[in-house]
């Protein structure tokens, strides 16, 4: 059967500061610069989700829209929007930076969806920082016990 994959453009607004206590004040400055201001910052966020899969005979689609739509808007979009990342549970060991934020949003979405559906996960933070995740063996918050450890 014929697979094809769909992506679906999400948004929401949220504040962060970078800054990590494994650095110094003026290391965090260095490093950060700007994004480093106590007084954070905010971002339009859009979050783009793939879901791969067969198309339905009946449907012709791969999924079912409405349901992806609000599985992403309960465990992503509701979680962030108008929030500061850094007080979420997750970034409290983590920098918000946009690596960790796709790597999360894939976790938070990859057992929500079924086995094998999600191929990838794109944020785009600013103008000109896109952030994409899909899923590889190595690295994953998970495997390194970070969720869960
Ligand atoms: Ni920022």
């Amino acid at each position: 059967m014929a697979q094809a994959t769909i992506t679906r453009r999400y948004r929401f607004c949220a504040a962060h500061r970078l800054h990590t206590d494994q650095l110094s004040a003026e290391d965090n400055r260095v490093t950060f610069g700007k994004c480093n201001n106590p007084n954070g910052h905010g971002h339009n966020y859009v979050v783009f989700v793939s879901v791969r899969g067969d198309i339905h005979p009946v449907s012709h689609q791969v999924v079912d829209v409405p349901q992806l739509d609000a599985v992403v808007a309960q465990i992503v979009v509701q979680r962030f929007d108008h929030q500061d990342l850094n007080l979420d549970p997750e970034f409290s060991t983590q920098t918000t930076t946009g690596e960790n934020l796709v790597l999360l949003i894939w976790d938070l979405l990859v057992d929500k969806l079924p086995a094998g559906r999600l191929v990838k996960v794109g944020v785009i933070e600013t103008r000109d920082n896109y952030f994409e995740y899909s899923g590889s063996t190595e690295n994953s918050r998970r495997e390194e016990g970070v969720r869960h450890g």
